[in-house]
């Protein structure tokens, strides 16, 4: 047995536990169409993906300061080690970070550096690195290409697919942004083991979510494996990564800019947002899209769309992964209800919501009524 492979603390991984063949998902967007690699150990090939993929040998990763600690030091050094040259930017982790302030900042680092308009960056990170490497390759120069090295579960099954990029404002999340496609995406799995709990539960969430609106399968195979996905057990973890990925990017191909299909992808999202905003940002995304899930869809079984048992089958299975189902003591469901109605997604005043019909199938309305709403908070 040869020496352990490993990015710092975050990715360590037996040279047995890696396949080689790897789970792909490609994402059809017309001459931007690529592919999304997944698997354990991944990282350890990049110097020969990049290779086949034709990239410059000037590279230059964007991540935050955790995973520069945990992977950014030794994928810079195994890149450079493979005959790249490989510059290293990070910036001070944390959502705080997503602003133009950092977007400022980075693109002057690169000029400083360098870069030209034939440079190619790597987005290393969770979703907060994604969305700040895309949004800079995305207006560096007019664009740059980039790929994404998701990093958090979050990242690898929603963030980095879709080609959503952007920062925050004062006045609210991702009000600036592009769509911009990656040339490619790596999701290695072996760097999930340093994830913290919390982080974890932040991916499953939008695990279950995919498994509600599109797949039944999906949902069924996370409720007979929730043990083997707390454990990241590299087949079960690969697998309901690959399917997410799929479900995402076939919603995102036949609707790219959010016109129809895509808001499906915002189950649970528009009272989640919500209860997360009233909150003031203490009650991470997973939790908030957990209770925002359950909600609406006590509105559909009060439609006669969802079955009570089918109910405690989606309450059970998060259960499972210790998400909450309710919202917490002492927050008003008015305030939610509020905040709701001011969201950036609301249309002509009529807040659009995405209502399982069975699981694996939704609806969208826009009638939900006040009435509705307080009784499923009641
Ligand atoms: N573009 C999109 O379509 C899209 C979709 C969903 C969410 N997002 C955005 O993604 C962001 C949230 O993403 P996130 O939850 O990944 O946040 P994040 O990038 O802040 O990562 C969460 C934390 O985990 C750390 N981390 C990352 N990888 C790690 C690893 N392997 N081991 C240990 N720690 C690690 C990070 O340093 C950070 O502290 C939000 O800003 C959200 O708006 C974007
Ligand atoms: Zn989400």
């Amino acid at each position: 047995m040869g020496k352990e492979i490993s990015f710092g603390t975050g990715a360590k991984c037996k040279p047995e536990d890696i396949v080689h063949v790897w789970e792909r998902v490609e994402v059809p967007l017309a001459e931007r169409s690529y592919e999304i690699l997944i698997g354990p150990g991944l990282l350890t090939e990049l110097p020969d993906r990049l290779r086949e993929l034709g990239v410059p040998k000037r590279l230059f990763i964007v991540t935050d300061t955790n995973v520069e600690d945990l992977i950014g030091y030794d994928l810079q050094a195994m890149l450079n080690d493979s005959g790249f040259h490989a510059h290293l930017l990070s910036f001070p982790a944390g959502e705080e970070s997503k602003n133009m302030d950092t977007v400022v900042d980075l693109a002057r680092r690169l000029v400083q550096l360098g870069a030209d308009r034939r440079s190619m960056l790597l987005a290393l990170g969770g979703g907060v690195s994604g969305d700040i490497g895309g949004f800079v390759a995305s207006i560096f120069m007019r664009g740059i290409s980039f790929i994404q090295i998701p990093t958090t579960l979050l990242a690898q099954v929603d963030s980095s697919v879709g080609g959503k990029t952007g920062v925050d404002l004062p006045e609210g999340k991702n009000l600036l942004g592009t769509f911009a496609q990656p040339v490619s995406v790596f999701a290695d799995i072996g760097v999930l083991t340093s994830l913290p709990a919390s982080e974890l539960r932040n991916g499953i969430a939008e695990i279950v979510k995919y498994g509600m609106i599109r797949d039944s399968y999906l949902f069924d195979f996370i409720e007979k494996k929730w043990w083997d996905i707390i454990n990241l057990e590299p087949e079960t973890t690969s697998f309901i990564i690959r399917r997410s990925c799929e479900i995402k990017a076939e919603v995102v191909s036949k609707d790219e800019k959010e016109g129809g299909l895509r808001r499906i992808l915002n189950f649970g999202h528009t009272i989640g947002h919500a209860v997360e905003a009233v909150s003031g940002y203490t009650i991470p995304h997973g939790e908030a899209v957990s209770i925002g899930m359950v909600a609406v869809s006590k509105i559909s079984v009060s439609r006669g769309l969802l079955t009570p048992g089918q109910l405690s089958r989606l309450q059970g299975v998060l259960e499972q992964f210790k998400l909450p189902i309710e919202i917490p003591d002492g927050m008003e469901p008015d305030s939610i209800i509020r905040h709701m109605k001011r969201d950036k997604k609301v249309q002509d005043g009529k807040v659009h919501f995405v209502l399982p019909d069975g699981i694996g199938n939704t609806v969208i309305v826009n009638d939900v009524t006040q009435k509705e709403l307080e009784l499923v908070f009641g």
